[in-house]
């Protein structure tokens, strides 16, 4: 049985710009956020190779593109680069509520993304 989608607000659109990433958190979980054009994608914050912070990476042609390895991963379905042999990224069910971002919850409690518990410091200090 599929649990009911639980749609939660994550931010607003104006925090984020266009090929531009925010980290957020649903329940322990770290997620990222980005904007693609008109398109907002949600997917785990960590890449599936070696864990690097996919924020410091970039958007290219809907894949996002790992800082560390440069292993680039779809944004429509996680699915990793030719020649890599790594888990998909987990890409989460994302909506615009007029001017708010929300996210499955439901989905990220159902398939946690990697690295799971990882806390963001969302402080800046
Ligand atoms: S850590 Fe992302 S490609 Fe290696």
């Amino acid at each position: 049985m599929t649990a009911e989608p639980d749609f939660v607000v994550v931010a607003t659109l104006d925090r984020l710009a266009d090929k531009a990433f925010l980290r957020v958190m649903i329940d322990d979980h770290g997620l990222i956020v980005a904007r693609d054009g008109d398109t907002v994608h949600a997917f785990q914050g960590t890449c599936p190779h070696e864990k690097a912070d996919l924020a410091q990476g970039r958007i290219e042609g809907c894949r996002v593109i790992c800082p560390r390895h440069l292993a680039s991963y779809s944004l429509i379905d996680g699915k990793v680069s030719r020649g890599w042999k790594v888990d998909a990224l987990k890409i989460y069910p994302v909506r615009i509520e007029g001017t708010d971002i929300a996210v499955d919850a439901a989905a990220v409690r159902r398939d946690p993304p990697g690295g799971a518990r990882k806390r963001w410091d969302l402080t800046g200090g």
